[in-house]
C-alpha cells in the first residue's frame, strides 16, 4: 500500500529527479516533518518560523495570538526579538557587517489583505521590520532603500543606533585577512528569520529579516526584503518564508511559489520540496550553498525543507512550541 507519507517521499525525489535532468542525487530525509493531514478544523493560533532561533519569536507571537492579537501584530514583535539579539550574527543588531563594515539590514512585512511593506540596506536602526510595517501603512510606496528607508525611519522617530557590535567588528576584521568570498553551509548561510502567524480568526501574516549575507559588496540585496522571494502570504491559501543565499531563491521567486503550490492543492511540505527543486534546477552551484522554505496553509498544516541537512525551523501550535528537522535533499 502506498501511504501518504511513502507517496510524499516519492512526489520529492520526483521532482527532483525531473530537476536534475533524471538523476536523484540522494534521498530526502526519512523523517517526514509534514503535519498529518486531517480533516479537522483548522489548527489556529500558530506561529512557524525558520531555525531553531526561531522558538524565541514563536514565544513573543504567541503571547499577542493568545490574547486576540492579530497576526501582524504578533509577526512583527516576534521576529523583533531577533533583531534585538546581539548575538545573532545574521538578522539585527550584531549582524555580519558588509565587506566595508557597514551593517546593511533587509526586511518586509505582508498584512492579511495583501498589503506589504518592505526596506532594503537600511543602516543603524535596530529594527528594520518596524520601519518596513511603517512603509506599508504610512506611505504609498511598497519599498524603500538605503538612505531613503533610513530618513523615512527617523521622520518616523525610530533612533539611529550603531549595528557593528565588538564581536561582528572582530570577525570582519578577520575575514579581511583572507577576504575569501564564499557562503559556508549552514553556518554563514544560518541566516534570516522568516516567519508566518495565524491568529485566532484565521488571519495571516508574515515577515523576513536579515543583515543578508556576511561581507556582501556594498548596495547587495538578497531575497529577504523582497515580496514573493523572501516571504509571500495569500490569505485565502497560506504563508511562505525562505532562507538562505538569496541569489538562488530569487530566480525561483521562491516563497510566491511555495504559496501557488499549495493554493493548487500540493500540501505545505510538498510545495516547499518542489521549490527547492526549482531552486536547484535554476543554479547550477547547488550543492555549495543552501537554500530553505517553510510554509504553514489555512488549515494550519506545516511543511520545511532545504538543499542540504541542517535546516531547522520551529512551529508554535496547539499550546507546543518545538523545533523541527526540516527534510532535504543532499545529506
Ligand atoms: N536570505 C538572506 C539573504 O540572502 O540575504
Amino acid at each position: 500500500m502506498v501511504t501518504r507519507r511513502k507517496f510524499l517521499h516519492q512526489t520529492a525525489l520526483g521532482s527532483v529527479a525531473a530537476a536534475m535532468g533524471g538523476t536523484v542525487l540522494s534521498s530526502c530525509s526519512e523523517a517526514n516533518t509534514e503535519t498529518p493531514v486531517s480533516t479537522n478544523a483548522p489548527i489556529k493560533p500558530l506561529a512557524i518560523s525558520t531555525w531553531d532561533f526561531g522558538m524565541k519569536a514563536n514565544d513573543a507571537a504567541m503571547k499577542i495570538l493568545d490574547n486576540g492579537g492579530s497576526a501582524l501584530d504578533a509577526v512583527e514583535a516576534g521576529v523583533m526579538v531577533i533583531e534585538a539579539d546581539e548575538k545573532n550574527t545574521s538578522v539585527g543588531i550584531g549582524g555580519a557587517p558588509d565587506r566595508d563594515g557597514r551593517v546593511t539590514l533587509d526586511a518586509c512585512i505582508m498584512a492579511p489583505d495583501g498589503s506589504c511593506g518592505s526596506v532594503c540596506a537600511l543602516e543603524y536602526i535596530v529594527h528594520p521590520v518596524s520601519v518596513a510595517r511603517r512603509v506599508m501603512e504610512k506611505t504609498p510606496h511598497v519599498i524603500l532603500v538605503g538612505d531613503g528607508a533610513l530618513e523615512f525611519a527617523l521622520s518616523q522617530g525610530f533612533k539611529k543606533e550603531n549595528l557593528l557590535t565588538e564581536e561582528s567588528k572582530k570577525a570582519w576584521e578577520e575575514w579581511k585577512k583572507t577576504s575569501k568570498y564564499k557562503p559556508v553551509i549552514n553556518v554563514e548561510m544560518h541566516d534570516t528569520i522568516g516567519m508566518i502567524t495565524i491568529d485566532k480568526n484565521g488571519e495571516i501574516a508574515g515577515a523576513c529579516t536579515t543583515s543578508g549575507l556576511a561581507y556582501k559588496m556594498q548596495g547587495r540585496v538578497g531575497d529577504s526584503p523582497i515580496i514573493g522571494a523572501g516571504l509571500y502570504v495569500d490569505n485565502e491559501v497560506g504563508g511562505a518564508a525562505a532562507t538562505g543565499l538569496g541569489e538562488a531563491v530569487i530566480r525561483a521567486v521562491g516563497s510566491f511559489l511555495v504559496v501557488e503550490l499549495m493554493r493548487n492543492g500540493r500540501s505545505p511540505q510538498a510545495a516547499c520540496e518542489e521549490a527547492v527543486a526549482r531552486v536547484v534546477k535554476k543554479y547550477k552551484d547547488y550543492k555549495d550553498i543552501q537554500v530553505g522554505f517553510i510554509a504553514v496553509n489555512k488549515k494550519g498544516q506545516t511543511g520545511g525543507f532545504s538543499i542540504h541537512k541542517g535546516f531547522n525551523y520551529a512551529v508554535f501550535s496547539n499550546g507546543k512550541n518545538e523545533v523541527k528537522e526540516g527534510t532535504y535533499l543532499i545529506e
